[in-house]
């Protein structure tokens, strides 16, 4: 059989759209966030407008018929407030500034207006649990006596042993090494992360008023919500007790320890709310690294929206794996009134076309990941990579797109070890490689210094497998990534956006398969054999079919 062209597909939904279909998403009656397609821009990688190497507003605003043809509802932009970027930009000196080397508020807010204008929304990026250590606060902070109400802003605590020469206990950076750095004076500060990222104490009434005050300062400028870095942490222990493990160095851990996933963040969060929801239709996702069974806490009625599901992300090509997290996860949110949020890569994690790309026996970890490796089979990377898309953009709920996954980018891998920013490169004692290979700027050209991202090289050098993929080259083939994207939102926004009805259904091992309402099926082949391809007219398809049904790694969208 044939592969469908999808070209065809986007041209038709486009054409019933315009005569009598309304966008679903346009619906009053739908909160859109609930089911909408939110692409995620790391700004210092998206595109430069200026040359200067790093990606910046004026690169975005460039490029947002990029963003309007591929048809997102929104975007999530990564902080870009004013900061040294000594991790990327989550290290805030300034929550109402923008970072100069990204363009001035104003652009900001322009942004904003030309995005909404396009019926693009923005979702900014807010960090609540840490500042940078140039906030004008940590600076007062360090200036100020030990026992001074400045300190008490952040986790200023005396050290153990004879001379305080300890750490207060024993917890560990995320990033690596003691979560503790001792100052002149001898006192000691908590930070979650890297040194340079002073953890607030949000018991502090200062704190709290300040992010209300941040928070309404945003949305009057047009953000229609927040994505919250860390939400699990904020909330630490009284008392800072020992956690009584040997290290949590490398990732976020679901283990109970005293400083994350705190009963008492929930009252922040609550707080939070109230400011939302005196503006109209604004959200916030949650960026909590929880076990599945907490995250329903977070997405109360009066809390969260949304929050990130990582149970997928962190998930094998499996299809039992999937059919359980799928399961759980719509059954979960489904039961505190909210809806899923699915996410396959984002800028803390191995892109999903390489990790695919991967045998089982390996386990690439999530920033883990060491190159070059003879058994990565990038074909099978990325003819999963497109499976796995059109998994995510049938299923109910909403789903976060990386910058990139629409172009079937791979991790870069091999950066050369000099080059590397990422803090923790620096504070796993030069370990662990961390995450700068999914934050390489993305190609727009297929030539040029920095593959059209801007007019030099980029802050990172991009391998020469990202020409090809560059999204010029992939506009106009109708069997690239990227038209695969394009065809799928416009498919999702006038058909599936709206259908409540989802039902998984067992066509056998491994085989991952669900109907929405009566007339539509998705069919995720994630095993080795060619399987039937059903009744039905096929509407798009991740690879072309076989005579005998659908082959592996391929997923099928049939309508009966
Ligand atoms: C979140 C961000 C990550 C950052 C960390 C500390 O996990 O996604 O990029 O390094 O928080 O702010």
């Amino acid at each position: 059989m044939a592969s469908v062209s999808v070209y065809t597909i986007v041209e038709y939904v486009r054409f019933v759209d315009s005569t009598h279909h309304q966008r679903s998403t346009d619906d009053p009656s739908i909160d859109w966030w609930r089911q909408a397609v939110v692409y995620q821009i790391y700004v210092r990688s998206f595109a430069d407008g200026n040359g200067d190497g790093i990606g910046d507003i004026a690169g975005m605003t460039s490029r947002l018929d990029h963003l309007q043809r591929l048809g997102v509802d929104a975007v999530w932009v990564n902080p870009w407030y004013r900061s040294p970027l000594l991790d990327g930009g989550y290290d805030v000196a300034d929550y109402r500034e923008i970072n100069e080397q990204f363009g001035t508020t104003a652009e900001a807010e322009r942004f904003i207006a030309d995005a909404g204008a396009r019926g693009i929304r923005t979702i900014v990026d807010l960090v609540p649990n840490h500042t940078s250590w140039e906030h004008p606060w940590f600076r007062a902070a360090l200036a100020a006596d030990p026992a001074s109400p400045e300190r008490s802003r952040y986790h200023f605590l005396d050290g153990r042993g004879a001379s305080g020469e300890l750490p207060p206990n024993d917890w560990r950076s995320v990033f690596g090494g003691p979560a503790w750095t001792r100052v002149d004076d001898g006192q000691w500060y908590l930070h979650l992360f890297d040194e340079s990222q002073p953890d607030l104490n949000w018991d502090h009434t200062d704190v709290p008023d300040e992010f209300d005050s941040v928070m309404r300062f945003w949305l009057d400028r047009g953000a229609c919500g927040f994505r919250i870095d860390v939400a699990h942490a904020l909330v630490k222990a009284p008392g800072y007790p020992d956690a009584g493990r040997e290290s949590n160095d490398g990732r976020a851990t679901l283990d109970p320890v005293p400083y994350f996933d705190r009963d008492g963040l929930h009252e922040i969060v609550r707080r939070w709310r109230r400011v939302l929801d005196e503006y109209d239709d604004r959200m916030m996702v949650a960026e909590a690294w929880v076990a599945a069974e907490r995250r329903p806490l977070y997405l109360r009625a009066d809390e969260y929206h949304q929050a990130f599901d990582f149970d997928l992300l962190s998930a094998p090509w499996n299809a039992a794996e999937f059919e359980t997290i799928i399961a759980t996860s719509v059954a979960s949110a489904g039961a505190v009134g909210s809806d899923p949020t699915w996410v396959l890569s984002n800028h803390d994690v191995v892109r999903h076309a390489t990790r695919y790309g991967l045998p089982t026996d390996i386990e690439p970890g999530l920033w883990l990941l060491d190159g070059p490796h003879d058994a990565l089979d990038v074909a099978r990377g990325l003819r999963r990579a497109r499976a796995a898309a059109m998994i995510t953009l049938a299923l109910p709920g909403s789903t976060y797109v990386y910058q990139g996954d629409e172009l079937g980018l791979p991790e870069a891998w091999e950066l050369p070890l000099d080059v590397l920013q990422d803090p923790v490169w620096h504070d796993s004692g030069h370990t662990v490689k961390g995450r700068d290979g999914c934050r390489v700027p993305i190609p727009w050209e297929p030539d040029g210094p920095s593959f059209g991202f801007g007019s030099g090289p980029g802050w990172l050098p991009q391998p020469s497998e990202f020409g090809p993929l560059a999204a010029s080259n992939q506009e106009n083939d109708p069997d690239s990534t990227l038209s695969l994207y394009q065809s799928a939102l416009a498919y999702r926004r006038s058909r599936l956006v709206g259908e409540n009805d989802f039902d998984l259904l067992d066509l056998g091992r491994g085989v991952l398969a669900f109907d929405r309402g009566e007339h539509f099926r998705c069919i995720a082949n994630m095993g080795d054999d060619t399987i039937p391809l059903p009744d039905g007219e096929v509407v798009l398809t991740s690879a072309p079919l076989d005579d005998d049904g659908i082959p592996a790694d391929t997923a099928v969208w049939v309508t009966r």
